[in-house]
């Protein structure tokens, strides 16, 4: 029986980028694709950025593929994750032989908490000009995120919290992701989110697997697309128990949209972990053998120092995948 998957394009060069991993999946597997709309460009039609049957897609796919969306993104993208459950954002950031980089050496993989910290979504404004948001730390998805990155990273994994400072919620995070893999014999080391930016930046190669809590795994997670030559390469994916929803790290890139020269290599790599996801391991270790060897021969679009187009790149991915 072939998969279903949920393709959910969006805007700007979601929509340019998104085909082509469609593409790249057709040409490894046998799956059934429901496309599906969401974003700025839907929004502007009904109001709604994320359509009701949009979100039972995803709900009800095996996998979704995003793109992005514009200036709706939040009221997408949280809603889209939720929908297929998902406690973990996991985001790798490597470099490439081919493309230039801050730090030629970079091999991080962040697993980031994705349903609470600053983002839970409680803020209020308590009178004109004073505002509070509510953090919210649990210790099951805490400890829901330290079992994943136990199986992910037995060899081991750094923890990224700021529990001096935040001494009930990092203090929380912290201890209970400790525990979890002092539960599992899997060794850690802590460190201070701040300091641990200026390590990345300086050193990124004495860090492997980085568990961060919400908003420092989106800071440090974008901050390392930064050492590995841009966004163009970032995949990521959101994981549930059943079902993950895969996207690029990048947004819709409104500056470039519609100019035919987007690279879609992270959302090909985000489809590589949609393979990955679903068990199909060598097809997932093709699809990014075929991206390797395309950034380090070429053709290559010009965020990464060339000067072919989105379509040139696809062909080039194509025939590597015979
Ligand atoms: P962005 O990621 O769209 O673009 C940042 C810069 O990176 C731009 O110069 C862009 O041209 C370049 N870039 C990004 N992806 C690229 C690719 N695949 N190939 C070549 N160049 C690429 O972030 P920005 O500009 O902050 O946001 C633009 C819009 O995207 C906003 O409306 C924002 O709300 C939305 N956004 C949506 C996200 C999502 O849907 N998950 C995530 C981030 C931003
Ligand atoms: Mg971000």
């Amino acid at each position: 029986m072939s998969e279903e998957i949920a393709v959910v394009p969006g805007d700007g060069i979601g929509a340019e980028v998104v085909p082509v991993a469609v593409d790249v999946l057709d040409a490894v597997g046998d799956f059934s694709f429901v496309h599906a709309d969401a974003g700025d460009a839907v929004a502007a039609e009904t109001d709604d950025p994320l359509p009701e049957e949009t979100r039972e897609a995803a709900a009800a796919a095996d996998a979704t593929l995003f793109g992005a969306a514009g200036e709706t993104a939040a009221d997408v993208v949280l809603p889209l994750r939720s929908a297929v459950d998902s406690f973990v954002n996991v985001r790798p950031a490597r470099t490439y032989p081919g493309v230039d980089a801050l730090q030629p050496d970079t091999d991080l993989v962040f697993l980031r908490e994705n349903t609470e910290g600053v983002y839970a979504g409680h803020e209020a404004t308590l009178a004109d000009g004073v505002t509070t948001t509510t953090r919210v730390v649990t210790r099951e998805a805490s400890a829901r995120l330290a079992e994943f990155a136990c199986d992910y990273a037995p060899e081991g994994f750094t923890v990224a919290h700021k529990a001096n400072v935040m001494r009930e919620t990092d203090g929380l995070f912290k201890q209970t992701v400790e525990d979890v893999a002092e539960g599992n014999d899997v060794p850690t080391e802590d460190a201070l989110m701040d300091a641990l930016a200026m390590h990345l930046v300086q050193s990124p190669e004495d860090y492997d697997v980085v568990v961060c809590p919400n908003l420092a795994g989106d800071v440090l997670s974008d901050l390392s697309a930064g050492l590995v030559g841009g966004l163009g390469l970032l995949p990521s994916a959101n994981l549930g128990p059943e079902r993950g929803l895969f996207e690029p790290v990048h947004g819709s890139a409104p500056d470039i949209a519609g100019e035919g020269v987007a690279n879609p290599a992270a959302t090909v790599l985000s489809a590589a972990m949609l393979l990955e996801f679903l068990g199909h391991d060598d097809e997932g270790q093709r699809v990014r053998s075929a991206v390797e060897t395309v950034l380090a021969e070429g053709p290559r679009t010009p965020d990464v120092g060339g000067e072919a187009s989105t379509k040139e790149m696809r062909d080039a991915l194509l025939a590597q995948l015979g």
